[in-house]
């Protein structure tokens, strides 16, 4: 694209295209099948959500030069990022629901709804005492958009919270990840929600799990590679966990994690909820009237 030439956009939908202001050429690709046209004079590419080939595509978009992505984890765009393109993500619009998600699988895990489900299906009325979430000391590890969400949601059960960061904020009371250890005996629940980096990857692995109470519950909403999967199942039910993020998504048929003791887990679904799509919608909208008008895009990512 010649440098005066404010090239295309492609955006995921009709109604994004729809609410584009008049005057920028914006063209849909959902991510499934061949995006339409010379791709090299795209300039500006919002990425399908959930869309394997909408990540692929980039290298071919010789032109581009800034990409919103709609999930808030981008470290699967950063390989394919050309130099000099901007990258935005969709920080805050994932909160409220994988919050939410983070709450279901507390509650699920801590009110034993799994068995109670698998009880049903086999015909089972057996009752008994299971544990609460009231009374429990949580300790949150990932203290962003998401983790703020989660605390807003717990706090209301009467639990204890304690919170972590990368890097302490002693003003609000946030641990620094370096008091990490300190901090495991301690907890009765562990929810994280931290992106994946090189700091993050087995961020709870064998000697974290030990420093655990026994039967505490591990839950992670962030990504799979912060939890050293084979160390959680050789704690053979000792510690238990409700994961929504795995090491590998889907995990392979046989992979162990399937039957682990203890362990349940949803489809990488805490993002995936009915309350993201206006959200998005919204977003997409005043990035496109950014991108039109010349001001800077939300949610730049410090690549
Ligand atoms: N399950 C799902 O469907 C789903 C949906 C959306 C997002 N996610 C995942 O959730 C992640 C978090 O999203 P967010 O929007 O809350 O991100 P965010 O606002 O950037 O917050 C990330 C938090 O993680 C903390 N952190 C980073 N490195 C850490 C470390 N080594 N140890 C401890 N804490 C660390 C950060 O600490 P500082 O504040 O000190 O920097 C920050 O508090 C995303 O990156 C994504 O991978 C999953």
């Amino acid at each position: 694209v010649a440098a005066d030439d404010p090239g295309r956009v492609l955006v995921p939908t009709e109604e994004d295209r729809a609410a584009a202001p008049p005057g920028l050429r914006v063209e849909v690709w959902t991510g499934d099948g061949e995006p339409g046209g010379d791709l090299g004079d795209v300039t500006f590419y919002v990425a399908p959500y959930n869309r394997p080939d909408g990540i692929t595509v980039i290298p071919r978009l010789t032109g581009l030069k800034a990409i919103q992505v709609l999930t808030a984890g981008y470290e699967q765009v950063q390989p394919l990022l050309p130099d000099g393109v901007s990258l935005y993500n969709a920080a805050g619009l994932h909160d409220a629901s994988t919050a939410e998600m983070a709450l279901a699988l507390i509650l699920a895990a801590q009110r034993e709804v799994p068995e109670w489900a698998v009880d049903q299906r086999d015909g089972v009325w057996h009752r008994h005492f299971t544990r609460s979430l009231a009374g429990s000391r949580v300790l949150l590890v990932g203290y962003g958009g998401i983790g703020q969400a989660i605390e807003a949601r717990l706090l209301p059960f009467e639990v204890e919270v304690t919170r972590l960061a990368g890097h302490a904020r002693p003003d609000q009371q946030v641990h620094g990840v370096g008091e990490l250890a300190a901090l495991l005996p301690q907890a009765d629940i562990v929810v994280l929600a931290v992106p994946e980096t090189g700091a993050t990857r087995g961020l709870i692995g064998a000697g974290e799990l030990a420093l655990l109470p026994d039967d505490a519950l591990l839950v992670n909403v962030g990504r799979g590679s912060a939890v050293d999967q084979a160390a959680l199942i050789a704690e053979r039910g000792r510690i238990r966990a409700a994961l929504d993020v795995l090491e590998k998504e889907p995990p392979p048929p046989g992979d162990p994690v399937w039957r682990a003791p203890g362990v349940f887990f949803s489809p990488h679904i805490g993002g995936g909820s009915a309350t993201f799509v206006p959200r998005a919608r919204r977003f997409v909208a005043e990035q496109l009237r950014r991108w039109a008008a010349g001001e800077p895009l939300l949610n730049p990512v410090d690549k």
